[in-house]
């Protein structure tokens, strides 16, 4: 029998959401679709998909400028997008909301808006081992253009931080940027600590949230961090949309980033004004019907309860760290905290020495996707000692039923490959 929310005690019922991700119904090599990338990419419920065809079908128009009642909609289900999105997360109004393209731009914004203006040569910025290159590459850069020195939090050999010189590495730093979950290893990093720490040492704090708010109760508020960037497509969202959130005091500060229509209030031909807060970073015609996808995307998952989410991520991630060790033993190595408590749906393994792609392959004639690779955390795979891992992620649809297809995938991998 497959195991379902009603049989498992699952506070989400898997089964009925499930229904609700019209992809999920596809079969793929004459098998059923077993999606475990989410930490990719997330599939997008019906809800989304709905969202975004009736915006096209019904309220199209440019944003900000319209004199008549279908762009007046336009413009009302973009920041109506962005009232959703900074309720989701806490912020504290929807001026602290700025639509990007992406989390890499947001963290882009930072470094090269905040950055390029407040960082001078032999400023410290603190990043951790455990980064995305979203938050590695924008710095490298300002060393090469400005001559900041980076400094790294080491990852120790339980998956987390080691944060045993973090006064040291903070003594002097100007900013502390890092990821609140790790998108290989799944660590939960000790967000309201280091955001703390950042500010007694009197460098700003950016959490990197990409990977959390997907999957956790999110409250920037309370984290009383400076900025906070996410993507919309790894939370039910499309592609094409992602959020920098930043307390009015730094956004204030930050000069723009992208320029051009959109982001002035006025322009002359001796120079410009810049529009207020949060259109200042916008330039260009925005992300419209990616922001309300967006927006029924935080719907979909107010819907579900965040604190369900997590609470069936947990679950599902014990039950994969215990079934899989059971069936395979040391032949599987799953990197990253032993706890479930303390990280994410995030399982990068390797399986014995066979090369992670080899691995995928195989899972993919079973229709069981999932990703190999660096994971674009090459700093941290070189840690690891590994070039590769097969990185298996779970949400809101996945079910023990698709741990067992993995486990089943696994298995299959191993007997291709003759052990
Ligand atoms: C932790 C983390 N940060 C940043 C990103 C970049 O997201 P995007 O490619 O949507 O900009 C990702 C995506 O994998 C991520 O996992």
């Amino acid at each position: 029998m497959t195991p379902t929310s009603a049989t498992t005690g699952d506070p989400l019922d898997v089964e009925r959401i499930k229904k609700d991700f019209p992809i999920l119904e596809r079969r793929v090599r004459g098998k059923r679709l077993v999606y475990l990338d989410s930490a990719n990419t997330s599939q997008k419920p019906r809800a989304v998909l709905d969202a975004i065809d009736s915006y096209y079908e019904r309220s199209n128009a440019n944003v900000h400028r319209g004199t008549y009642l279908i762009a007046e909609e336009a413009t009302a289900a973009l920041e109506g997008a962005r009232t959703k999105v900074a309720g989701f997360v806490g912020a504290r109004s929807e001026r602290e909301v700025v639509f990007t393209k992406n989390a890499t731009e947001a963290l882009n914004l930072v470094a090269k808006a905040w950055g390029r203006a407040n960082l001078r040569a032999g400023d410290p910025v603190v990043i951790t081992e455990l980064e995305h290159h979203a938050n590695i590459v924008p710095w490298h850069q300002l060393v090469d253009e400005v001559g900041i020195e980076l400094r790294w939090i080491p990852v120790g050999a339980d998956g987390h931080l080691d944060l045993t010189d973090l006064d040291r590495l903070l003594d002097g730093a100007r900013v502390l940027s890092f990821a609140a979950m790790s998108n290989v290893l799944g660590t939960m990093t000790p967000v309201e600590r280091l955001v703390a720490a950042a500010h007694d040492a009197g460098a700003i704090a950016v959490v990197d949230a990409s990977q959390h708010v997907p999957h956790v109760p999110t409250d920037v508020a309370a984290w009383g961090a400076d900025f906070a960037a996410f993507t919309g497509h790894k939370m039910c969202g499309p592609t094409g949309i992602g959020v920098l959130w930043g307390t009015e005091t730094i956004l204030d500060a930050t000069p723009p980033f992208l320029t051009g229509g959109e982001m002035i209030l006025n322009v002359t031909k001796e120079g410009f004004t810049a529009n207020e807060l949060p259109w200042k970073f916008e330039a260009g015609t925005p992300p419209i019907a990616e922001a309300v996808g967006l927006g029924a995307a935080v719907d979909y998952l107010d819907g579900l309860g965040m604190a369900a989410v997590r609470e069936h991520e947990v679950a599902l991630t014990g039950y994969a760290l215990r079934s899989l060790a059971e069936r395979f033993g040391d032949d599987l190595r799953v990197h990253g905290p032993a706890e479930p408590a303390e990280r994410g749906g995030v399982l990068s393994f390797t399986y014995r020495d066979v090369h992670p792609h080899d691995l995928t392959q195989v899972f993919d004639e079973r229709g069981v996707c999932v990703r190999a690779g660096h994971h674009c955390a090459k700093p941290l795979m070189r840690e690891l000692g590994v070039a590769a891992t097969a990185r298996a992620s779970l949400y809101v649809y996945n079910d023990e039923a698709d741990v067992d297809a993995l486990g089943d995938a696994i298995g299959a991998a191993s007997d291709f490959f003759s052990f």
